[in-house]
């Protein structure tokens, strides 16, 4: 027998809005999600029992799905009660307190062929799993990354700031990244100005300035990005986003990350070199901390 699926046991998918045991969680081979990687999806987590930023993250849902041309066939209502059903059948499976929340929408199965028009109508999968816990040395000490030859896709080709299903060029950064032994890659653009990570944003610390590339440099514009742009200026915090280089990176005073998923994750190594001692600096941590501050009063209201 071919083996089709993955049966995480603590977890459970959504399917068109009917919860489907993970073994079961399967897609047709004609789905365009699968053959051409033409979907949206998006993830968020659980602090709390409940989805977090949901609704900022059905408002990038949407702006992916409008700038590939779909129009997304469920109500953002339907959405959230196909997420809450799936919440609270997967926490009847595990003790976990924090589930991570994927939403994909395929542009569904047809006959083969890239024209659009040939499919049958969209499918909505929404997974459910358990968060998996990151490792907190990652927090202590800081993760490495290594700048790749990979570059981001132009703008002018796949958006960036689409959360597409089409994440072949990040696949090849990190698997470079990976090759060399580093957590993760760092992916420039067709200037050669730094984007991103492969799956979070990049920041970088020069003395009390805390810089990250603008979305025109072409990247993902991260929620938690945004949420922290906002914190840092409420906090009076020097924050811009301003193009930097891969030179600029590797001399800054602290460099970090951010995703829905690591929150704030200090980087203490680029391409083997230290940044400056090598440990997360003061500024990655406040900017944490005041990140972490900021969760728990979303929580609150
Ligand atoms: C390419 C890319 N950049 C940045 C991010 C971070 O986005 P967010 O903060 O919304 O999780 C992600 C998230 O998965 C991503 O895939």
């Amino acid at each position: 027998m071919p083996n089709l699926s993955f049966a995480n046991q603590s977890s459970l998918v959504s399917i068109n809005g009917v919860i489907t045991p993970p073994e079961e969680a399967t897609v047709s081979v004609f789905d365009r999600g699968f053959l051409y990687g033409d979907s949206v999806y998006e993830v968020t987590l659980t602090y709390d029992d409940t989805p977090f930023l949901l609704d900022a993250h059905l408002d990038r849902l949407w702006h992916s799905a409008t700038s590939i041309g779909m129009d997304i066939n469920w109500s953002r209502e339907k959405i959230k009660e196909y997420i809450d059903t799936g919440l609270k059948e997967v926490r009847a499976l595990t003790d976990s307190k924090r589930y991570y929340i994927r939403v994909i929408i395929t542009r569904g199965a047809g006959e083969i062929g890239l024209d659009p028009t040939l499919s049958n109508g969209q499918n909505l999968f929404i997974i459910f799993k358990p968060l998996p816990e990151i490792n907190p040395a990652y927090y202590k000490d800081g993760v490495d990354l290594v700048v790749t030859d990979v570059i981001r896709n132009p703008k002018m080709a796949m958006d960036p700031n689409v959360k597409s299903g089409n994440y072949l060029n990040n696949v090849m950064a990190i698997r470079a990244a990976k090759e060399k032994g580093a957590y993760d890659a760092v992916m420039l653009n067709e200037k050669g100005f730094v984007t991103e990570s492969t799956s979070a944003n990049i920041w970088i610390v020069l003395g009390d300035k805390i810089i990250t590339p603008p979305i025109e440099a072409g990247l993902l514009g991260g929620i938690t990005r945004k949420s922290l742009i906002r914190i840092g200026l409420e906090n009076e915090l020097k924050i811009k986003e301003q193009n930097f280089s891969p030179e600029t990176l590797s001399s800054a005073d602290e460099v970090f990350i951010t995703s829905s998923t690591r929150e704030v994750l200090p980087v203490t190594k680029i391409n083997g070199e230290l940044i400056a001692n090598g440990a997360p600096g003061p500024i990655t941590k406040k900017l944490h901390a005041l990140y972490k501050e900021f969760v728990k009063e979303s929580c609150k209201s």
